[in-house]
């Protein structure tokens, strides 16, 4: 016999999309997350190098150039409209976050840190700017424990290692999920006003893959799996920085803050593909670049065949290295035994993000079809979801941007949807 639930909201997945989207559901209403690890340990806690906002706090810049350099960065694939509502709150959800007590990294006069990333410029790309809001190189993971303890403040009812299994959708209205408890493999039946999916990606699917293991894709296939159609699936992100073999993410804060990729004659082959911002071209041309060096027979070769190339942040200096970049001159120690102050880090591309995923609308309502019309009480937000702001290519940065915005939006527009007089469709 499965175990039955009900409550008024139920999230699946605790990343920064489905906990920024709990926190929006007002306390008069139930809530569940359902996640398939322990809630902090979700993907979101694996983003590195930071989240971007023009908020100038160290040199001018301007929501607008944020719209620009987002919208060409997508290969003007983006839904320009979605790009806008995000980079125009991008500020407000910084200062929210702080608020909230995540521990951003400061400037000397105490204001919220920022660094240079990959196609982030000033003045429609004039050149580079100084965007990304970091906490040194764990970002991610403090949004993702501020988030969670915000979440148990607020009495979030959490169901940790959960696996869905099944997502219900009836005459057009979603009703319900069905998950596996992995502890014990018992099956339990949530039942539901409105559902929220925030599963993120996929990387997985691919060998190399900067993804935990948790990135299966499963909030998308069960969308699929309940007649809706995917959008822009052909859009997979490699990252230009995977650690040699193991796909591990080495930020690309580490050319943001002045690292240098070289090949086997010790080149600055970025001077080559892209020659004003060099390392810091968007990462699918750095990507592209790493990949045409490697075949034009300037790779360095591994004793197992393969090859790659050099990361060298050797000329940055123990402050930096130390301070800025911990955690991944940590990983190059601990997995490949490169003293990262000393010696360059071996790297190739490694596959990072799903641009696609289940079509939304700017209020995370997920779209049933080419009209536009929704599916009643679902939802979706973070990488599962496809409001379209990356196009193409997503801009580094801009994901946990994206999670924070259009999770809030979704929680937003539930609450909304329980207030009208949304119920408990039949299962
Ligand atoms: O390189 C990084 O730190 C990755 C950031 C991102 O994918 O947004």
């Amino acid at each position: 016999m499965a175990h039955v639930h009900k409550f008024d909201v139920v999230i699946v997945g605790a990343g920064g999309a489905g906990l920024r989207a709990a926190l929006e559901v007002p306390r008069e209403y139930s809530c569940a997350v359902l996640t398939k690890v322990f809630a902090s340990r979700s993907h979101t806690g694996t983003a590195q190098g930071g989240v971007c906002a023009a908020l100038a706090n160290e040199e001018e810049d301007k929501p607008i150039w944020h719209v620009y350099d987002t919208v060409k960065g997508s290969d003007y694939l983006g839904d320009q409209d979605a790009i806008e509502i995000m980079c125009e709150d991008a500020p407000r959800a910084i200062i929210e976050l702080e608020h909230m007590g995540l521990p951003f990294s400061r400037t000397p006069t105490g204001h919220i840190a920022q660094r240079r990333f990959g196609g982030h410029t000033r003045d429609f790309g004039e050149s580079p700017v100084r965007r990304a809001c970091y906490s040194a190189d764990r970002t991610g993971l403090v949004m993702q424990h501020t988030l969670f303890e915000n979440c148990i403040k607020h009495n979030v009812n959490f169901f940790h290692e959960y696996h869905l299994t099944d997502l219900i959708v009836r005459d057009g209205k979603a009703v319900g999920l069905v998950a596996i408890n992995m502890m014990d493999q018992e099956l339990h039946i949530f039942h539901a006003k409105a559902i929220l999916i925030a599963t993120g990606g996929f990387g997985r699917a691919y060998r190399i893959t900067s993804n935990a293991h948790a990135g299966t894709g499963d909030g998308m296939w069960l969308a699929w799996q309940a007649g809706i159609p995917l959008e822009d699936m052909e859009f997979v992100q490699f990252h230009p920085t995977g650690l040699w073999k193991l796909g591990i993410l080495v930020s690309e804060a580490a050319r943001g803050e002045g690292g240098i990729l070289r090949n086997k004659d010790g080149e600055a082959f970025m001077e080559r593909y892209a020659p004003s911002v060099k390392d810091l071209a968007p990462r699918d041309m750095v990507s592209r670049s790493i990949v045409m060096e490697i075949r034009a027979g300037r790779g360095i070769h591994a004793p197992d065949g393969t090859q790659y190339v050099h990361l060298d942040l050797t000329h940055l200096g123990e402050d930096v290295i130390n301070h800025k970049l911990p955690e991944i001159t940590g990983f190059a120690r601990t997995y490949l035994g490169v003293e990262p102050l000393r010696e360059p880090i071996p790297v190739t591309p490694t596959c990072h993000y799903a641009m696609g995923g289940i079509p939304t609308n700017a209020d995370a309502e997920v779209i049933a079809n080419a009209d536009g019309d929704v599916i009643e009480g679902l939802y979706a937000a973070g990488e599962a979801a496809c409001v379209s702001v990356h196009g193409a290519n997503r801009l580094g940065t801009n994901s946990l941007l994206d999670i924070i915005v259009f999770g809030r939006r979704g929680g937003k527009a539930i609450s909304k949807y329980l207030e009208k007089d949304a119920n408990f469709a039949p299962i």
